[in-house]
């Protein structure tokens, strides 16, 4: 078995990421500058957004925090976004998911720019994945995928199977998967709660993409020998042995899975800082116009 290392392939492209942004620097370009919204006060939020806002300082990024009280209006909202979409020193932002309930969330994605989308989560951004146009792909499939290319797991015509269909993992990764070329050309089963025959499936996948959001929904008899197993999984549990009180559990009953697969991610340490690096690519082509002129 090998452990599929998230946290340093992320080290590496953060440091393919920062020399770039140097050379941009030191040749009079612009300095890609990132925003995010974030409203109230959660806690997973908070957290995610720091650690982005942490790693734009760390690749030479600019970026810019705007926060809202959890009472805060959709016009008011919609306003900042129109203000975002304007501001041309922004070259790409981000509102940071769930929001409260008063407010949709749809409507809010619909009124980001699909240029400065760098989540890509716009359906203009979304469509164009499904048909194989550039765009901004959304950070965790991507980050899936970096993974897969730079351990060099073969895809083409294995067995995917994809557990969840979320907008932002399920439905995109299972996209990408089966798109033509590496790492895709996969077939691609994907199961969510209504799927009667889970085990079957997962049992002959070459490849599963755990994206439920259960803890340990995946055991060791539901995989077969030499599988490639990626967890998407972050659960956050309580927990009295850290300092936080809480801990991140993945989807994948991790030691007795671990046991049979040919390669793992591990929760933390897997795909979570490869997201945080898919956001950070993902605004530098926004920067250097690379996608949309
Ligand atoms: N909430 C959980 N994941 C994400 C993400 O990737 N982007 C945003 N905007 N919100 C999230």
């Amino acid at each position: 078995m090998q452990l599929i290392d998230g946290k340093a392939i992320s080290a590496q492209i953060k440091k393919e990421i920062a020399e770039e942004v140097s050379q941009i620097k030191a040749t009079g370009g612009k300095t890609p500058h990132l925003a995010a919204v974030l409203v109230g006060h959660d806690g997973g939020s908070e957290t995610y957004v720091a650690s982005k806002v942490r790693t734009c300082e760390e690749v030479g990024f600019k970026s810019s925090l705007i926060r809202f009280e959890e009472t805060v209006s959709e016009e008011e909202l919609l306003t900042c976004v129109n203000r975002l979409n304007n501001d041309t020193d922004i070259d790409g932002f981000i509102v940071q998911l769930p929001l409260p309930k008063h407010i949709s969330e749809q409507k809010v994605i619909e009124a980001i720019d699909y240029r400065k989308d760098v989540d890509g989560f716009h359906p203009i951004n979304v469509g164009r994945m499904s048909i194989g146009l550039p765009c901004f792909i959304s950070a965790t499939p991507a980050g899936i995928l970096e993974l897969l290319k730079r351990y060099e797991i073969p895809t083409q015509g294995k067995h995917c199977v994809v557990l969840g269909r979320s907008n932002i993992v399920g439905k995109p990764v299972a996209g990408l998967m089966m798109q033509k070329g590496y790492p895709g050309d996969a077939t691609v089963t994907v199961c969510h709660s209504r799927t009667p025959n889970i085990k079957e499936a997962c049992l002959s996948a070459d490849i599963i993409i755990a994206a439920l959001g259960v803890p340990e929904f995946l055991k060791g008899d539901m995989v077969k020998e030499g599988a490639v197993i990626i967890d998407v999984g972050t659960t956050r549990v309580p927990s009295p042995e850290t300092k936080s009180g809480f801990k991140l559990k993945g989807d994948v009953a991790f030691d007795e899975v671990a046991a049979k697969a040919s390669f793992i991610t591990p929760v933390p340490g897997g795909v979570g800082p490869m997201t945080i690096i898919s956001l950070m690519r993902n605004t530098l082509l926004a920067g250097k116009k690379e996608i949309y002129k």
